[in-house]
């Protein structure tokens, strides 16, 4: 079987992002694993906001065509997914269709939880993008994660709740590369789910 192929998302459109500190933890993890592993940067990709007549940038939709699975480190602002996480569904649907995804809610404080219930409850309906039933939260991130990537917390507990998140999404990577080699996704009728 070929090399996987899974591209880390940050979710924050900051300077300095606590969440790219966990993503750059997450890509060298996901390597030491034996994965293909790169990064897709809000910050740095700086994607217009989406509108009807917008250019789709087709290197960054080739990069996630090319993905057997996602992993989403995704900080909570007001209570809620960044404007960029969203947007990126409106560009690049289809390129996420039946793959599935590890989602990571970060906070610098107590919180973390609401991009995951988001995620769940609203990206997947028609871009197909399956959400594995492992997530993680990182809060009080600064005192997890520096600004090197580096895991610098007291206990390895998130450490371990990541690594079994990475594995989980690599073991469902393999299984649903099956689903799309299957001829339903080749014919499947209905482009939107209900
Ligand atoms: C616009 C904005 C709103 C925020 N709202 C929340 C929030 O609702 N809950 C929370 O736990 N942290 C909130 N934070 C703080 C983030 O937890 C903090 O910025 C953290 O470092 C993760 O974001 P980052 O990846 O952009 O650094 C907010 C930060 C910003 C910039």
């Amino acid at each position: 079987m070929d090399k996987l192929n899974i591209i880390v998302i940050c979710g924050s459109t900051r300077e300095n992002a606590a969440s790219a500190n966990v993503s750059q933890y997450l890509l060298e993890t996901l390597t030491t694993k034996g994965v293909n592993a790169g990064l897709l940067d809000l910050h740095k990709a700086n994607i217009p906001l989406w509108d009807e007549h917008a250019k789709t940038d087709e290197k960054i939709k080739e990069r996630l065509n090319q993905a057997d699975g996602f992993v989403f480190a995704i900080p909570e602002w007001h209570g809620m997914v960044p404007p960029a996480v969203k947007n990126l569904f409106y560009y690049f649907n289809k390129c996420f269709s039946h793959k599935p995804a590890f989602l990571i809610g970060v906070s610098a404080g107590t919180g973390g939880r609401y991009p995951l219930t988001e995620m769940r409850s609203s990206t997947y309906k028609n871009s197909f993008i399956n959400y594995i039933p492992v997530s993680c939260v990182i809060d009080k991130v600064n005192d997890t994660f520096n600004d090197k990537g580096e895991f610098i917390a007291e206990t390895d507990y998130i450490a371990r709740r990541l690594n079994e998140g990475l594995s989980f999404l690599q073991e469902y990577a393999k299984g649903l590369r099956h689903v799309r080699q299957s001829d339903i996704f080749e014919k499947s009728e209905f482009a939107n789910g209900m």
